[in-house]
C-alpha cells in the first residue's frame, strides 16, 4: 500500500502563531484523518523554524543574553504547540531545527555539496533584506527596498559561500514543465516557470559570518559561517522523516506534498528542489502553495501588527474549533486569498452551522424521540407513502451518497487531480440542505396527525442515515463535530473508525437509541 507524507511549513518562532499559520496545520491535518480514516498510510510532519537573525533579534528584543537564544525560542515553542492542541491537529513529529539530528543533515548536506564542488567562497556585494532573509542585487532593490516586502535594505559587502543553483535550471525547469515536480495551483506552476525564464538564475548565499551572526548551524568546512536559515530550515523535511521513518523514508518520499503559503514558492519549488537534485535525491512530487488570510487589502502578518489570533476566537470569544476549521476550509477555494473578519465568520457560521447541520441534526432527533421513542426505525418501506415532492427528495437522499462520497474524496487525494477543500465541503453541505428541506416538504407532522406511521418511519428513518453518513464524511473537516453527531445518532464507536469506503446503504443500525445532545451550533448574535 502506498505511503504518503505531508508537511507544512516550519513556522518562525519571533512571535505566537496566527490565523494564517493556523490554516495550513487544519489543512494537513485535514488531509491526514481523510487518509487514516480510509486506512491508508500518511505521515504529517510540522515543526518550527528556529535559526537566522529574525530570530536571534527577537531573543534580544525579548530580553535573552546573546548566546541564549535557544531558552529564548524554548519559551515559544509551547505557544505553536499548546495552538496545534487546541485545533485538533494530529501530526505524527514536531521537529525543531535546533535538534541534533536535524543539525548533523543539514551538515551532511552542506560537506556533500561542497565535496561535488558545487558551493564556492566569493566576496558579496549587494543588499540584505533582514524579514525576508533575502539578498538582493542593485538591480533588484530599487530605491533601496526589498522588491518581496517593500522594506528597507542593508548594503553588504562580505566574503559568503554560494551554492550553484545555475547549473540545475534547466533540468528543474524540465521537471516543472513535465509535472514531475508538480507546483500547485497553476498560477503558481506559471509564476514559477516564469521567473525560471524570464531571469538568469543566480547562485545562492547559503552562509551567513559569524561576524555578523552567530545563532545558526555551523558550516562543516569553515567555523566562521553558519549556514543560511533557509537551507538549514528546508532541510528539515528530509532530516525529521529520516529520523522518524528511517526504513520507510524512500517509500513515503515517493508521495510527498508540501504545504506551503504562496509567498515562500519559489523557496520550496527553486532552492529547495535543486538542493535535493545537488544531492541525488528525487525532488518532491508536489508543492502546493495556498493563498493568504487577508484583512481588508493588507495581508494579514505579525509584522503589519494585523493579526488575528486563534487563542482569542477560542478562549475569549468561545467559538468552537470546529467552527474556525470549517469556516477556513469553505471560505476560500484552496490556493486563493481569503479574507478572515469575525462578521464574516459569525454569517458563515449561523447559515451553514447553526442553521443548516445544527437545525438538521437538533429536529431530526427531536422527531425521532417524539414519534419513535428514540429508536431508529427501519427504511425499508416503499416510498409511495409520500406525498410526490418528498419520493423525489427522498430517492436524492438515499441514493446520492455514492456520489457524494466520490466526489469528496477525489478533492481530497494528494495525488489527484485536484484538491479543494471548498468544494468538498459544498458536496456534504447538499445532502444537509436537502433534507431540511425533506422535513418541510414532507411534513412529519402532518403524517403524525394521520396517523401515517409508514411515512413517518420511512422520513426519520432516512433523516437518520443522512446525518451517519454526513458525521462520517464530515470527520477529517471536523473532528469533534462528527464525534458528537455519531454519538448523539447513538453509536458507540469511534466515527473515525468508520471507513466510508465501506459504507452499506444503512450507517446507524435499525434499533439504534438516540441520544440527543446539546445543540451543536447555537445561533451567535452579530457583532455590534
Ligand atoms: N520559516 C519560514 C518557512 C520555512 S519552511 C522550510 C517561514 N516562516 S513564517 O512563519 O514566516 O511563515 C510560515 C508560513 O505561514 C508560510 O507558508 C506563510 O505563507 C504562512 N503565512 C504567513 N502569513 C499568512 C497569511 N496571512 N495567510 C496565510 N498564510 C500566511 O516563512
Amino acid at each position: 500500500m502506498k505511503k504518503y507524507y505531508i508537511t507544512t511549513p516550519l513556522y518562525y518562532v519571533n512571535g505566537a502563531p496566527h490565523i494564517g499559520h493556523a490554516y495550513t496545520q487544519v489543512v494537513c491535518d485535514t488531509i491526514t484523518r481523510f487518509y487514516r480514516q480510509r486506512a491508508r498510510h500518511i505521515f504529517f510532519m510540522t515543526g518550527t523554524d528556529e535559526h537566522g537573525i529574525k530570530i536571534e533579534k527577537a531573543s534580544i528584543e525579548a530580553g535573552f543574553d546573546e548566546g541564549k537564544e535557544k531558552d529564548f525560542v524554548d519559551t515559544i515553542i509551547p505557544k505553536f504547540t499548546s495552538l496545534w492542541k487546541r485545533l485538533n491537529i494530529e501530526y505524527d513529529h514536531f521537529i525543531r531545527t535546533t535538534e541534533d539530528y536535524h543539525k548533523k543533515e543539514v551538515q551532511n548536506i552542506l560537506q556533500k555539496i561542497y565535496d561535488q564542488g558545487d558551493i564556492y567562497p566569493e566576496v558579496y556585494k549587494g543588499f540584505y533584506c533582514t524579514p525576508c532573509e533575502m539578498f538582493w542585487s542593485d538591480t533588484q532593490a530599487v530605491d533601496g527596498k526589498c522588491p518581496d516586502c517593500g522594506r528597507k535594505v542593508d548594503a553588504l559587502n562580505e566574503k559568503n559561500y554560494f551554492f550553484k543553483m545555475s547549473k540545475y535550471k534547466k533540468e528543474l525547469v524540465d521537471k516543472i514543465e513535465k509535472d514531475e515536480i508538480q507546483v500547485e495551483p497553476n498560477i503558481r506552476k506559471n509564476e514559477v516557470l516564469g521567473f525560471l525564464n524570464g531571469n538568469e538564475l543566480q547562485d545562492l548565499c547559503i552562509s551567513r559570518p559569524k561576524t555578523r551572526l552567530k545563532w545558526g548551524i555551523e558550516l562543516p568546512f569553515d567555523k566562521d559561517f553558519v549556514s543560511y536559515v533557509w537551507f538549514d530550515a528546508l532541510t528539515n523535511y528530509v532530516s525529521g522523516l529520516k529520523h522518524k521513518k528511517g526504513d520507510s523514508f524512500d517509500d513515503h518520499w515517493d508521495n510527498v506534498m508540501h504545504v506551503i503559503g504562496k509567498d515562500i514558492i519559489r523557496h520550496h519549488a527553486i532552492y529547495w528542489t535543486i538542493m535535493l537534485m545537488a544531492i541525488g535525491q528525487k525532488p518532491p512530487q508536489k508543492i502546493f502553495a495556498h493563498g493568504w488570510w487577508m484583512v481588508g487589502k493588507e495581508k494579514m502578518s505579525k509584522s503589519k501588527g494585523n493579526v488575528l489570533d486563534p487563542i482569542y476566537l477560542l478562549d475569549v470569544k468561545k467559538y468552537p474549533v470546529d467552527a474556525i476549521r470549517y469556516f477556513l476550509l469553505s471560505q476560500v477555494e484552496f490556493g486563493y486569498d481569503g479574507s478572515f473578519s469575525e462578521e464574516l465568520f459569525i454569517e458563515k457560521y449561523n447559515s451553514d452551522l447553526a442553521n443548516d447541520l445544527g437545525n438538521l441534526l437538533n429536529r431530526s432527533l427531536n422527531m425521532v424521540e417524539k414519534y419513535f421513542e428514540r429508536i431508529v426505525p427501519s427504511t425499508d418501506i416503499g416510498s409511495d407513502c409520500l406525498n410526490k415532492e418528498a419520493v423525489d427528495l427522498y430517492a436524492e437522499l438515499m441514493y446520492s451518497y455514492e456520489h457524494v462520497c466520490m466526489k469528496v474524496d477525489s478533492f481530497l487525494q494528494i495525488d489527484g487531480n485536484k484538491i479543494d477543500f471548498k468544494t468538498a465541503l459544498g458536496m456534504l453541505w447538499d445532502p444537509v440542505r436537502r433534507a431540511n428541506k425533506f422535513i418541510e416538504v414532507s411534513a412529519p407532522w402532518t403524517c403524525a396527525k394521520e396517523n401515517n406511521t409508514k411515512a413517518l418511519a420511512l422520513i426519520m428513518g432516512t433523516l437518520v442515515q443522512v446525518l451517519g453518513k454526513t458525521a462520517v464524511l464530515l470527520y477529517p473537516f471536523m473532528p469533534e463535530t462528527a464525534q458528537k453527531m455519531w454519538e448523539q445518532l447513538g453509536m458507540t464507536n469511534k466515527v473515525c473508525d468508520v471507513n466510508p469506503e465501506e459504507f452499506g446503504a444503512l450507517v446507524i443500525p435499525v434499533g439504534t437509541k438516540v441520544q440527543k445532545g446539546e445543540p451543536l451550533f447555537p445561533r451567535l448574535d452579530k457583532i455590534g
